[in-house]
This record gives structure tokens, sequence and C-alpha cells, in this order.
């Protein structure tokens, strides 16, 4: 079966041998060799999140991981009387405003969203705003690298603001661990989360979080925790070097090699590679004159993972005509999602991703574009693209 190349922002392409690591025998997952395994992934894992944290490994995907989080710390008001906290959403794309749907399900009256239009840069002063007219804040959520848009959201100056308000800081790094950096504690992070079908390589279906002693604190005074996804009981099995309930084993397998192939690779030159990646993209998109979606102020940045560019193009050409051209040239790139749709298209960076499939990406791109007249001639975007992606070696 001839592989498409997938240029979304995760499933992302999974190399042979981690993808070879899920084909072998089962084994017990209360002995001592998954203990091993197990023990492995998670330090390794906190390496990649440079944290002295606690960190575990959850069968479920990104969401999986958020709604975790969301649903240890805020105590369920289930209707009845006022939960007594409030969680400040911070949100400017469809991934921040997961949290605030998942938060407004454990206490509607928890939540007080610091909100700004998809695409739009976070306004320090008005999240600051939110945080100091909320009486009890105690949670704050943000993405690190909205899929949706685009963007590199101030992780650090809104970890300042949680610490300053003892607030519990909530960072959805589900894009950006593994391909950016990330150093968890120094941001002031109290959870983070990756996904595992992401920047690390590997299949979906799990993901990671790490935990805070502040907000393990926080999950105790809090008896309406979920059961499966009770962090608590993590934190009792890990002692175990256990899950509390099976662990998608092959699943498992693949991130241990996934991990092993970061190692080899280093995450340094992994960052750097990722910088490389998108930084071609972005080059090549100007270049051909496209125009890139976020509109971004100096604490935003441009994902180093996953490129929104603008729709229409010159003639409008349109989503289908773009996308459908590269997919039946075996390239997949994502489309803008929800209010996005038909407005941006979007081509992800992350993961074992190499130059040479940033390039042929760019080279459909530029052919789609010429068969539907939006360009002249070819090879501009992917001259562009190999000028960045030669600074690689
Ligand atoms: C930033 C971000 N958060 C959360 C999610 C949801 O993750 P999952 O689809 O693994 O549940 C995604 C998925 O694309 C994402 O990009």
């Amino acid at each position: 079966m001839e592989e498409e190349l997938l240029m979304i922002p995760g499933p992302v392409p999974v190399i042979p041998r981690i993808r070879e690591a899920m084909s072998r025998p089962m084994i017990h997952h209360r002995g001592d060799e998954f203990a091993e395994i197990y023990e492995g992934i998670v330090e390794n894992l906190k390496n990649i999140f440079q944290t002295k944290n606690d960190l575990f490994v959850l069968s479920g995907s990104g969401t999986c991981a958020m709604e975790a989080a969301i649903g240890n710390l805020i105590q369920r008001s289930n209707g009845r009387g006022r939960t007594e906290m409030a969680c400040i959403t911070v949100t400017n794309g469809k991934f921040g405003e997961r949290f605030k749907e998942i938060a407004e399900r454990y206490g509607e009256d928890a939540v007080t969203p610091a909100h700004f239009e998809w695409g739009q840069p976070i306004e320090l002063e008005r999240v600051k705003e939110a945080v100091e007219n909320s009486p009890r804040p105690k949670v704050i959520t943000m993405v690190h690298n909205e899929t949706s848009t685009g963007i590199l959201n101030p992780a650090k100056d809104v970890g300042n603001l949680a610490k300053k308000h003892d607030a519990v800081f909530v960072l959805d790094c589900i894009t950006s661990i593994g391909g950016d950096e990330v150093p968890v504690d120094q941001l002031g992070v109290d959870i983070a989360i990756v996904g595992s079908q992401k920047c690390l390589g590997t299949p979906p279906g799990l993901s990671a979080i790490s935990i805070s002693d502040k907000a393990l604190d926080l999950m105790r005074e809090n008896p309406s925790r979920p059961f499966y996804m009770d962090l608590l009981a993590y934190k009792k099995s890990l002692e175990k070097r256990q899950t509390p309930y099976t662990p998608a084993l092959p699943l498992f397998f693949a991130l241990r090699e996934a991990l092993e192939v970061i190692s080899e690779e280093g995450m340094e030159r992994r960052i750097k590679r990722h910088r490389i990646l998108s930084k071609a993209v972005r080059a090549a998109a100007t270049r051909l004159g496209l125009s890139l979606f976020p509109k971004l102020n100096e604490v935003s940045a441009y994902s180093n993972t996953v490129t929104a560019i603008n729709l229409p193009l010159a003639n409008g050409i349109t989503d289908e005509q773009l996308r459908g051209g590269m997919r039946k040239r075996g390239v997949i790139v994502a489309g803008g999602q929800e209010k996005l749709k038909g407005k941006i298209f979007r081509i992800a960076t992350m993961g074992n991703i190499t130059g040479r499939e940033v390039l042929r990406t760019i080279e459909v791109l530029e052919e789609v574009l010429l068969e539907n007249k939006v360009i002249e001639e070819e090879g501009i975007g992917s001259g562009e693209a190999k000028k960045v992606l030669s600074t690689m070696l």
C-alpha cells in the first residue's frame, strides 16, 4: 500500500521501527517487565518535559488528559450550590475553548473566561484583569501551541501570573512538547499535557500529564474526582510502577521506542529541526504570496509545529481545490476547524517529519497552485523552502 504523506497536526506519520514495536507479544501488565517499561517511559518524558513533578501516562488521547486535569481539580457543583473556586480559561482558538467546555461540565459557575478571537494574540493585561477580578482564582488554563490557529501562546507570562495568585496553571502542551522548547518547571506550569500522536511521533491513543505538588494538594481536597481518571490513583499506582487500570500495552511499546528515537536525535537537535521545518513552510508560503493566518503581537509567536495559512487565495481557489488537489497527489494537509473551515489550511511539521517531506509538500502545493492559476511558475516556494532547510545541516 502506497503511503500518503500525512502533514496534519496529528496523527503524524509513524516511522517503521515505532510501528513494529507494537507487534510484539503482550506481557503481564502487573509484572516486572511492564514496570521497567513504564518507569523508563516516565523518566524519559520527565526529561523532555524538563520537570521534577510527578508524571503519568494515560491510555486516552490528549482530551482525556485535559479532562483528567480539570475533573480532578474542580469540585463538581452538580447543580447544587456554588463551586468553591474559579477557573480562568484563557482562549484564542478551538483547543483553549475545549478547556472552557470541560470546566463548564464540572462547575459552570466556576468558569471565568479570558476570551480572545481565534487567531488573535493573548493580551496579558486582559488576562491579568480576569484573574484579579475573580474572587477565588484557583485554576488557570491555556493552550501553549494553539493548533487550530498556529499560535504559540505566552506560557511564561501566564505562569508568572498564576504563581502571583497562587493558582494552579494547567497548560495544554499537546502539540508543543517533543517538538518545541517547553521547560515545564521554569515556566511555572503545574499541570502539563502532551499527546502521543503529535511531536512525539507515536500512534494516537496515549497522553502524558505532569502534576505539581500544589495541584495534587488541590486534588486531595476534591471529593468529586472522576473514577477512571482519578489522578491520585495514578500517583498511588506509580509507586508500584503500574497504572491503576489495564494500560494500552501496544501503545506503551510504541511510546518506549519513540522516546528512544528522540533520545538518539537529542532534544536540542529535535527542537531545532522542528523550528527549521516550520520556518521553511512559513518562508515558502510567504514567497508564494500566501498570507499567514495569525496576527501576532510581541508576546505571542508563530507555532513551531503547525503553520496556518489563509484561504481564499488570489483567484478564489477553494479549500476543496487546494486540499483535494494535494490529496490526489498523495499529500494530506489539514483544513480549518469550525469557524475557520474553508478559511485556512494548515501544514503540520511534527514528530519525525523530514526536510524532504516538507519539500515534497511545498512542491505539491505549488503544482496545485499552478494548476489553479494562482501562481505562474513552479519552484519559487520550494526554492525558498530549500534555502531554509539547508540551514539544518
Ligand atoms: C492543542 C490541542 N489540544 C488538544 C487536542 C485534542 O487532542 P486529542 O485529539 O488527542 O484528544 C489537540 C488535537 O489536535 C490539540 O492540537
